[in-house]
């Protein structure tokens, strides 16, 4: 696994952007062979989709043949509420962006047959050939997506409860009140996302530091989701330096020293 460790939460944003950018480019998508890519939603990939915005408007990057899909939506709530992860994406990000429509994929958390629709997505990821790279980040108690503690580590697309913790934490999006969060969600699994080529966490601020030293410092394990990153074949934490807190001292210097070159360059979109 690759851990890039950054001084701040925009320097973190501009180089993932860039990264993911540059993969986009290189792929040279096509209406027939488009990019796939995994999204998450949350504060923390808010700046990696503003700095995409900046270079889709200076003509540095089009989302014209990616394909999106992605982890995770509220069960309940419509598409156009204003906390559904529908609503999120197309205000923070699709709108903004040349992305077809019907390049769009996100879980329906009002669907007649949650099961069924759950079904149909992992069916939707396969029929395309796969994701060609998941960005996701994690909540304070090491899920990725939905993927709470105890979730199978080979799990596919499904419904899942909602630990109190996560409610707490992501009530600030609904004033506060944690009666007013989902209790349930659908959420793509963790075999969904560890199917990827490639997948990229985002992990910042001191809230997540506890959540990175299980999933980075100790063995695989359920009760952290995250940790399965260790298993992936190109896993990338990219995190601010908040987030390293609880990491040891050594851990810290050996990615900083061996990530040196990567971190001292923006990757170029051409
Ligand atoms: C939710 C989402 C996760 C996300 C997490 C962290 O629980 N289901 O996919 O990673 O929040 O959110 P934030 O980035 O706002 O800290």
């Amino acid at each position: 696994m690759r851990i890039l460790i950054f001084d701040h939460y925009q320097s973190m944003s501009k180089w993932v952007a860039h990264y993911i950018g540059q993969k986009i480019n290189q792929a040279k998508p096509s209406k027939e062979k488009p990019f796939v890519l995994g999204l998450p939603t949350g504060s923390s990939p808010l700046g990696v989709y503003s700095e995409w915005i900046e270079l889709y408007k200076q003509g540095l990057l089009s989302f014209q043949n990616v394909v999106t899909f992605n982890m995770d939506e509220y069960i309940g709530l419509g598409k156009d509420h204003l906390q559904s992860y529908h609503h999120f994406m197309w205000s923070n990000l699709f709108n903004h962006i040349d992305i077809r429509e019907e390049n769009v994929n996100i879980l329906d958390g009002m669907a007649a047959d949650p099961l069924q629709e759950c079904w149909r997505f992992e069916a939707k990821i396969r029929e395309i050939g796969g994701i060609d790279l998941f960005l996701g980040g994690i909540g304070p108690d090491g899920h990725i997506a939905f993927n709470e503690p105890g979730s199978s580590l080979s799990s596919r697309t499904r419904i899942k409860t909602l630990t109190h913790d996560t409610r707490m934490a992501n009530s600030r999006f609904f004033s506060n009140d944690i009666s007013k969060v989902p209790k349930t969600a659908l959420t793509v699994g963790v075999g969904t996302i560890m199917d990827a080529n490639e997948v990229l966490i985002l992990v910042n601020g001191y809230s997540k530091a506890h959540a990175l030293q299980k999933g980075v410092e100790e063995a695989v394990n359920h009760m952290w989701t995250i940790s399965m990153l260790q298993l992936h074949q190109h896993g990338m934490i990219c995190c601010d330096e908040e987030a390293t807190l609880e990491l040891k001292v050594g851990t810290v210097k050996y990615f900083k020293d061996i990530e040196r070159e990567a971190l001292g360059a923006l990757p170029v979109l051409n």
